[in-house]
């Protein structure tokens, strides 16, 4: 399932995930959008690196994943795909790049796996068109990432808030979820979701649940890097937890070099030719 490289490293496939869920083996994702942070993930042993839309937020500053583009999407993932050795590449299909025809769909996500040599996308939604869209894109070899609950691509439709909190929500979420399975998506990410009914979802599916918000129970779990490492200050949601908090101690370092600089401390001689 995985692929041999030269010098023998092995690179995760989309089958393996599976293989992880049948074994039972917890898959840890998370987004990264440069060559660096990219090697700092992939080396700190992640299974799958999300080059996600919300590099329209913690990346460019924009308000929300609308304004993305196809071109940024590829920009970004070439210099993630660098950096990754093992983990499986997963690139966002961004806002109006699948939902119009099946062929932009094709000839976008065909744009993806060629020009960044990624080993995914992923979509958002699961109604029967975006389903028939994920078989078009499976039938020519691309695997597909459903993702469902809070999809940030219809933000001005529901607003930031947890999903499938009704039965009829739920029973909608799990709908989805089975037709994305039953489309060939590998993987669905479900988002903004009760624990309860991601527990559901995943014991229902085949394929694997990655959850942001969707507690304990799903097969994976994906954050936003930025968030995670608190270098975006003011986006403090529940599910969230700053795992290290690099954005304090690199706002202290910058501060200790103007200091520096401004003292004339540094350059120091051991760092003067
Ligand atoms: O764009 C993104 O980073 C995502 C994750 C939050 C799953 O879709």
């Amino acid at each position: 399932m995985s692929s041999e490289r030269g010098g023998g490293a092995r690179r995760l496939a989309a089958a393996d995930l599976r293989e992880m869920k049948r074994r039972g083996d917890k898959i840890a994702a998370i987004t990264a959008y440069d060559y660096l942070f990219a090697r700092l993930v992939d080396a700190a042993g992640v299974d799958l690196v999300l080059v996600g839309d919300s590099l329209g937020q913690v990346v460019l500053g924009l308000g929300s994943t609308l304004a993305v583009t196809l071109d940024d999407m590829i920009h970004h993932a070439r210099a993630v795909r660098r950096g990754v050795d093992r983990a499986l590449l997963v690139v966002d299909l961004p806002f109006l790049t699948y939902q119009v025809s099946r062929e932009d769909a094709l000839r976008n996500a065909g744009r993806v796996m060629q020009e960044t040599g990624a080993a995914a996308v992923k979509l958002e939604g699961g109604s029967p068109e975006t389903c028939d869209t994920v078989r078009a894109l499976v039938r020519a070899g691309i695997p597909v990432m459903g993702h469902l609950g809070f999809t940030p691509q219809s933000v001005n439709l529901t607003g930031t808030r947890v999903q499938a909190r009704t039965d009829d929500g739920a029973a909608r979420l799990l709908e989805d979820a089975r037709r994305l399975e039953e489309a060939g998506a590998f993987s669905v990410v479900l988002e903004l979701v009760p624990g309860t009914v991601a527990q559901t979802v995943t014991e229902a599916l085949q394929i694997p649940t990655i959850g942001i918000g969707a507690g304990v129970g799903c097969d994976g779990q994906v954050l936003v890097l930025h968030d995670m490492l608190g270098l975006n200050p003011g986006f403090a949601p529940r599910f969230l937890r700053t795992f290290a908090d690099v954005g304090q101690v690199a706002g202290d370092g910058v501060r200790e070099y103007v200091r520096t600089v401004k003292a004339g401390e540094y350059p120091g001689p051991e760092h003067t030719f």
